[in-house]
């Protein structure tokens, strides 16, 4: 018998201005794209924006459906589109963002487990790991590399 310890760095800022100058842009930019969420069920809108290798920005945001299970959340909603527009580009970076109806939220917004598989996924594909970058109102928080959000997650060498 083994047993093996996972360690997982998380870099935590108070606040916007704390972090790196790339981060901090790419964060508004997350911030400003929340605002086109179509989240008329939850009220929550999200917002992300991911760094391409190339320095392109893409964004997305949360569209929720009126059949709940249709809706897309807005790490999906930019993933997909930057990888189908820019196949061959890797992703660098990713800030997420979410509010709801008081606002910013409180705590760093946490990509949810199907999110978490896709970006693990394009890590794989580019073979490059990315920073992400979560808001919250009381910290921000960054990984860099998705491994650190979902260990032991299924990927293309699974299949194996
Ligand atoms: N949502 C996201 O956009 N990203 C996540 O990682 C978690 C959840 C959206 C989906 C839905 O529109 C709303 O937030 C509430 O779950």
């Amino acid at each position: 018998m083994r047993i093996k310890e996972l360690q997982i760095l998380v870099y935590e800022y108070d606040t916007v201005v704390e972090l790196p100058e790339s981060d901090q842009n790419l964060l508004l930019k997350a911030r400003e794209v929340a605002n086109n969420a179509y989240a008329p069920y939850s009220k929550f809108k999200v917002g992300a924006a991911l760094l391409l290798e190339n320095g392109l920005i893409i964004t997305g945001s949360n569209q929720e459906n009126a059949d709940f299970t249709d809706g897309l959340c807005a790490e999906r909603v930019a993933m997909f589109y930057a990888n189908s527009t820019y196949p061959d580009v890797a992703v660098k970076a990713i800030a997420v963002t979410a509010k709801n109806i008081n606002g910013l939220i409180e705590e760093p917004a946490q990509p949810c487990g199907s999110c978490r598989q896709v970006l693990v996924e394009t890590e794989w594909r580019y073979k490059k790991a990315m920073r992400i970058i979560m808001d919250g109102r009381k910290r921000i928080q960054v990984l860099e590399g998705a491994d650190n959000l979902l260990p032991f997650a299924f990927k293309p060498s699974s299949l194996d």
